[in-house]
């Protein structure tokens, strides 16, 4: 894999590997994993997160079902793989990256020689998981790239969640503009949000970006506004779990109250996103499903109950930004500014 960085997914004598995210950063623990159920509990569970990892982790899991699908009948597996699909197609509802890569695994089981030996089968498939696997690294790299362009000297920028190399086959999609923009010198600052209630943003994004020796400044969610009144970022920089065909946005809860402030401050806001992660199906954000987790969530820190005894709470785990809000929208097919559904359809068509 070309990636030498943090590997949040591998793929070693035929296991699926995770990197526990749940306990980062305090421990650094890879799970294994033989079976694509447990590979979905790992994805609903949290243990793998962040919309492009996912859909590598989809891609690797459905060699696993395959394999058990094989386990069970030689000559019907095509048929006994749907249980394990239809399993894994529920671990999480928001990010489209799994449904995608679910989609172009089953591609590719269409595409197989009816008399291909079951060894073989298994090959070709992991190729494919493999080929998933990299490509995203490489569109991660592409955005770096393209998004550079749009940043002035001396920038400073303000991140959501994690959407960095944890977050995906590696590199990073918002974190990986960071770290391109750090690397040719235009970002000189970089906040993070500690982004309650996971705190992706106090343990993934600040860990990550340490251990590439980027300094990064935390700050409580409640703090962006005041951030962006003082003048201290002149940029957004956020992934995404799923693009509607229009350009709005669906990523972590607080991306929407990001951009309503960014908007009255004057600020940029861009989204750096594969294009597996747009949904050309999904007319507009208003469809797409948001993920609501269990409360106490909210109720705990970190598994330490914080909240009054008797008080309830509410767990939306995703929100949509309106494209009308979104500057930018960056992937490795190009640069969509402004973004609308003609823009959107124009950069997915381009190149094919
Ligand atoms: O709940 P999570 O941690 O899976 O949410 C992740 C995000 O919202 C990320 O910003 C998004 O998936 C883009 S990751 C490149």
């Amino acid at each position: 894999m070309d990636n030498e960085g943090i590997q949040p997914v591998q793929w070693q004598d035929n296991q699926l590997l995770l990197l526990d995210q749940r306990i980062l950063p305090e421990q650094t623990v890879y799970l294994h994993y033989s079976k694509s159920g447990e590979a979905a509990d790992a994805i609903t569970d949290m243990v793998v997160r962040g919309a492009p990892a996912i859909g590598v982790t989809a891609g690797y899991a459905m060699v696993l079902a395959a394999g058990e699908a094989i386990a069970l009948s030689t000559d019907n597996w095509q048929q006994e793989i749907t249980p394990f699909v239809d399993y894994l197609a529920k671990a999480r509802p928001t990010a489209i990256n799994l449904h995608w890569a679910i989609v172009r695994m089953q591609a590719c089981i269409a595409n197989l020689d009816a008399g291909l030996d079951k060894n073989k089968v298994l090959t070709v498939l992991l190729d494919e998981a493999k080929a998933i696997h990299s490509e995203d690294i490489q569109a991660n790299k592409t955005m770096g790239e393209f998004a550079s362009a749009l940043l002035p000297e001396n920038c400073g920028v303000l991140t959501h969640c994690n959407a960095g190399a944890l977050a995906t086959g590696g590199y990073g999609t918002a974190l990986g503009v960071i770290r391109s923009g750090v690397a040719n010198g235009k970002i000189t600052k970089v906040y993070a949000d500690e982004t309650r209630p996971w705190l992706q943003g106090a343990r993934l994004t600040a860990w990550e970006l340490l251990q590439d020796n980027i300094p990064v400044t935390l700050i409580a969610d409640s703090a962006a506004a005041y951030l962006m009144q003082q003048g201290k970022v002149q940029w957004i920089v956020v992934g995404s779990d799923r693009i509607a065909a229009n350009g709005d946005v669906a990523n972590k809860i607080g991306t929407y109250s990001l951009a309503v402030v960014a908007k009255y401050h004057g600020i940029k806001f861009m989204v750096a996103a594969p294009t597996s992660t747009i949904d050309m199906d999904m007319p507009s954000g208003e469809g797409i499903p948001i993920e609501s987790r269990p409360r106490d969530e909210v109720l705990a820190v970190m598994g330490q109950r914080v909240a009054a005894e008797g008080a309830d709470s509410w767990n939306p785990v995703f929100d949509v930004t309106p494209a009308s809000l979104v500057d930018a929208i960056v992937t490795e097919k190009g640069v969509v500014e402004q973004p609308d559904a003609s823009k959107i359809l124009a950069m997915m068509q381009s190149g094919d």
